[in-house]
């Protein structure tokens, strides 16, 4: 008889892995969090976060001075002491788009070297997004090489994929709709599923499977939600070619089905940030690999990449060229509550801001600023919101931060100049407020001055 799992080690310490590390720690797991970046976790030591995430810092901060979670860059003896060990290094795309695994089998390479030593059995669970097969051929393979022990006899392996969010990653990790196992045998899948039922409550949804099956779950759910994003651009650039269409309008007509969920509908400037991006270009490589050519993943991502360059285009029309008007952007993170820019919307639009010849372009963002200088350095001015305005002939709303949404069309009209174009990127503004003084604009809206 195994004994239940009371010590957990995790490996990177990124947005999943801290986050995680965090919440089981508060509910008296003793966790140790491990992670090669000694800056990093020097860091985090001082509880302070590598990134800005709602909530988390002070969960962090308790769970340190109550020592349930300890922090180290050594892979022994953390994993020697503990039950369970959970991957959760990133897998980002390598330039074809295909998933790179190089942390993955690193992770592994190590843990399979402290397992080389240790007494009794232990868990090994693939948290990491890992394309199906992963965790059985790459991960496991490397763990019973490197260890010269047996999967299912001496250690365990689960695959058991994230959902959470950024930008409410904490109450994603305590609130799941789901808890997705992937079991290499049962003895695996029960003592997770075990260990799960000690920091849930009983109305949590645990589901089992087999190691491709978990694996494919996440990939499968990121598409879908790419998927809804997608077809609601796709219907919005439809609607806006109708005279007093609006897609806002069509969509609430269409989600009283019970059949279509609402959430997640959201007709916008296309979806960003290091993962739905990432995991369709993956699932769409690995389908092609499989001999599959997946049309309508590929067109997800061909209506995602096109959406900048439609706002550009209403602007650039609007404007009657780009060439010496101001442009202020409102919002560069890929979403609001995050500081996080990678594959953000705003990156494309700047970029083909300034192919189509602009040059006076004036960007803010509540939290993404330091981030934005790397990326634009000095291509773009940054500023407040009021310095942004002040002067502009258009306005994108790219990021529908809260901070933005009080913005009054009299603050609009008396800080820009003619034709004040205001185009609302996230259908944040209320269209019927705004008078002829300025030009609204807004995602799957019909040009209304047209009626
Ligand atoms: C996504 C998934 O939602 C999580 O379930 C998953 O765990 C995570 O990826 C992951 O794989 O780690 P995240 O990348 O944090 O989470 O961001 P989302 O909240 O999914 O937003 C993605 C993009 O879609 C953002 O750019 C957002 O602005 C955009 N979006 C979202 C829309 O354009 N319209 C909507 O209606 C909703």
């Amino acid at each position: 008889m195994t004994k239940a799992i009371k010590q957990v080690s995790l490996v990177g310490l990124g947005f999943v892995g801290l986050t995680t590390a965090a919440f089981f720690a508060s509910r008296g797991i003793s966790v140790t969090g491990i992670d090669i970046d000694a800056e990093k976790i020097q860091k985090i030591r001082k509880a302070s976060l590598p990134f800005y995430e709602e909530n988390l810092e002070p969960l962090l901060k308790k769970t340190i001075q109550t020592g349930f979670l300890r922090l180290t860059t050594a892979y022994d003896p953390a994993i020697a002491e503990t039950d369970m060990t959970m991957i959760a290094v990133g897998t980002p795309s390598d330039a074809q788009g295909q998933i790179d695994l190089k942390y993955i089998k690193t992770a592994a390479h190590s843990i399979g070297q402290v397992l080389k030593q240790k007494e009794g059995w232990h868990l090994v669970i693939v948290k990491s997004t890992v394309i199906p097969g992963t965790t059985r051929k790459v991960v496991g393979k490397i763990i019973s090489e490197e260890s010269g022990k047996v999967i299912g006899r001496d250690f365990g392996l689960c695959s058991n994929p994230e959902f959470l969010r950024e930008g409410s990653a904490l109450k994603d990790t305590m609130n799941p709709d789901r808890v997705v196992i992937g079991e290499y045998d049962d003895k695996s899948g029960r003592m997770l599923k075990a260990f799960y039922e000690t920091i849930y409550s009983e109305q949590t949804k645990i589901l089992r499977h087999d190691l491709e099956t978990a694996e494919m779950v996440k990939y499968v759910a990121n598409s879908f939600l790419a998927l809804k994003i997608s077809f609601a651009n796709e219907i919005a650039n439809i609607c806006e070619q109708i005279p007093g269409m609006d897609v806002c309008e069509v969509m609430k007509g269409v989600t009283s089905d019970f059949r279509i969920n609402p959430n997640f509908f959201g007709a916008g400037l296309g979806f960003g940030g290091s993962c739905l991006p990432k995991d369709v270009s993956a699932l769409l490589k690995f389908a092609k690999e499989q001999g599959y050519s997946a049309p309508l993943l590929h067109g997800i991502l061909q209506v995602n990449n096109h959406q900048p360059q439609h706002v550009v285009k209403i602007v650039e029309t609007v404007l009657g060229g780009l060439q010496d008007k101001k442009i202020a952007i409102l919002g560069l993170a890929f979403k609001k509550n995050t500081d996080d820019m990678r594959e953000a919307p705003s990156i494309q639009l700047v970029k083909q801001l300034h192919e189509k010849g602009a040059s006076q372009i004036f960007v803010t963002d509540p939290k993404a600023e330091k981030e934005a200088k790397r990326i634009f350095h000095n291509t773009v001015n940054y500023g407040s919101v009021e310095e942004c305005l002040s002067e502009a002939a258009a306005c994108i709303l790219v990021t529908d931060w809260p901070e933005y949404t009080n913005i009054s069309p009299k603050t609009l009209q008396s800080l820009m100049v003619e034709p004040r174009l205001l185009l609302d990127g996230r259908r944040i503004f209320d269209p019927s407020s705004y008078d002829r003084s300025v030009t609204y604009r807004g995602i799957g809206l019909s040009d209304t001055s047209k009626l």
